[in-house]
């Protein structure tokens, strides 16, 4: 029975569904229906159960208790066949694509048309010409494509359309667009809405608010296993979202401890280099200083100038009242500074690499007395970072380029604090991660701070700048514009200086040109 009648009745519907791992309650008695011709999103962070859900339906994974129905008739799923059986289908970040074939034999699979022992090419590739004439996707799916050629997209619009042809009710997508574009997500937005119009009931799973919010008819939101909510798309905001995700407001994980020490960490004095003009400031101890700016006002420039990666023509730098010489990035660090950078997946971390090792690069010197790494060690004091910075990953031995972004960061930043610095520029550290993530790198920053270590904390979001920082520094065009204390400033005030000048030379040619037309 259906508590939410008025609405078209619902096709799928899953009570009291709960599935346990060893040390988790992936699922604590999940309730919810799912409608033909809807959109139901399902939103949750990392960890809150959406994928164990989806695995069940996909027959992968047997719940502990629960009952799931279709068209009012108990479904039991033994198994992947027989969830395909009744028309459920899901398809996963990565489907499972035969390489050595092409576009055209992987959509027909196990029902390619035969003529005697041969594949019936012929036949096959007019029913694989209609249906990408019909979606629409004969430009980014060649139909001779090879498996092994194929973007991750483009393996899901295989899968995709491999769910097309056998009758599909409800298609569950896990998570499809974090490895696509802007337009291959336009494309397949749009393919959702047309199966939607068909009456498949769709069950998108993902942890961006601002896609579920275009996309979703209703929005269904886990938390650590639970169903906190579920309701039409336009009855929420992004903020209601997130609060409901995370279980908290924005304003209050941004909560700061102040603990600014009298000692001065860092000192800039009359710095001017390609990038920038005569730059001077300090950050003491315990200190949290937000730099903000418009894109090109030259911060992450200033980063690289302090850590040695790009040179400065005049002026000083000096770490707790020494002046450093620095012509690369290994005299900062020897001096006590880390730089999580702007591009972390360019420059911050060895993909191919595992968390261990990418963790402890910069405390290989330290570690490595007798010439050899002491392995021992390195995968202790690793180990302490990937608890206390909640770094989630299968085991220390995990390729990093396999976690999701919040995770990527956090090992960056492990990284960091092993070497215990004295000071650490932080560069767009939240930049791309979502919102859980966010809260814990927000939590981390207050507790370095707290331990002493001097922030440098560049952002291009404001809110973030205004509640984490101690004071705020506006930056345009390589110099530095103005200084806000971090209480009390708003984002009017930041705005302000951060685009004074673009104001004033914008004046400025306007007088020019009317001088000219004079
Ligand atoms: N096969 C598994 N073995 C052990 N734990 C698992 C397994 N699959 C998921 N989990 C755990 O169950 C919880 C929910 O995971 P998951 O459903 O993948 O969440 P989501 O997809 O929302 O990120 C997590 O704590 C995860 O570590
Ligand atoms: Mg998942």
């Amino acid at each position: 029975m259906s508590i939410e009648t008025p609405e078209p009745s619902s096709l799928l519907e899953i009570r009291g569904l709960a599935k346990a791992f060893p040390n988790v309650r992936a699922l604590r008695g999940v309730d919810l229906d799912v409608r033909a011709g809807q959109i139901l999103a399902l939103i949750g962070e990392n960890g809150a159960g959406k994928s164990t859900l989806l695995r069940i339906l996909s027959g992968d994974y047997r719940p502990d208790a629960g009952v799931l129905s279709l068209d009012g008739a108990p479904l039991t799923l033994a198994g992947p066949r027989d969830s395909r059986l009744t028309g459920i289908r899901v398809i996963y970040q990565e489907p499972e694509i035969v390489p050595g074939v092409d576009v055209a034999e992987n959509i027909w699979i196990g029902e390619l048309p035969r003529r005697g022992p041969f594949v019936d090419r012929r036949r096959l590739e007019a029913r694989v010409r209609h249906d990408l004439a019909e979606y629409g996707f004969q430009a980014v799916l060649p139909m001779k494509a090879m498996g092994h050629e194929l973007s991750p997209a483009q393996r899901q619009l295989v899968e995709i359309l491999r769910a097309l042809k056998s009758n599909v009710r409800v298609l569950a997508l896990d998570e499809p667009t974090s490895s696509l574009t802007d337009e291959e997500v336009g494309r397949l937005f749009a393919l959702i809405r047309r199966l939607r119009d068909r009456g498949v009931a769709i069950i998108y799973v993902s942890h961006r608010i601002r896609e579920i919010l275009q996309l979703a008819d209703r929005v269904a939101v886990l938390r650590d296993g639970a169903l906190v909510a579920v309701r039409p798309a336009r009855d929420l905001t992004e903020r209601e979202i997130v609060r409901l995700m995370v279980g908290r407001e924005l304003q209050e994980m941004l909560r700061r401890h102040p603990a600014a020490e009298d000692r001065v960490v860092l000192s800039v004095e009359h710095v001017s280099s390609n990038w920038h003009r005569d730059i001077s400031f300090e950050i003491r101890a315990g200190e949290v200083v937000g730099f903000a700016g418009l894109v090109g006002a030259g911060r992450t420039e200033l980063a690289k100038v302090i850590f040695g990666e790009l040179p400065f023509d005049t002026g000083d730098v000096s770490i707790g009242g020494h002046r450093m010489t620095l012509r690369r990035p290994g005299d900062a660090i020897r001096a006590g500074m880390g730089l999580a950078p702007e591009d972390r997946k360019r420059e911050g971390l060895i993909l191919v690499r595992s968390v261990v090792e990418n963790a402890s690069l910069a405390i290989l010197r330290r570690l490595s007395r007798f010439r050899f790494v002491r392995r021992q060690l390195e995968r202790r004091v690793v180990g302490e970072f990937v608890r206390r910075l909640n770094i989630r990953t299968p085991s220390l031995d995990q390729e990093v380029g396999k976690l999701s972004g919040g995770n990527q960061q956090k090992v960056v930043l492990a990284r960091w604090l092993a070497a215990k610095p004295k000071l650490l520029i932080l560069d767009e550290p939240t930049r791309g991660i979502d919102v859980g993530a966010k809260a814990e790198i927000y939590r981390l920053i207050d507790e370095l701070a707290n331990e002493g270590i001097a922030i440098m904390l560049i952002s291009s979001e404001l809110p973030e700048i205004l509640g984490l920082s101690d004071r705020i520094i506006v930056m345009q065009s390589g110099r530095i514009t103005g200084e806000l204390p971090g209480a009390g400033a708003t984002e009017e005030q930041v705005l302000g200086l951060a685009m004074a000048d673009n104001l004033s030379t914008l004046v400025r040619a306007a007088s020019v040109q009317e001088e000219a037309q004079r």
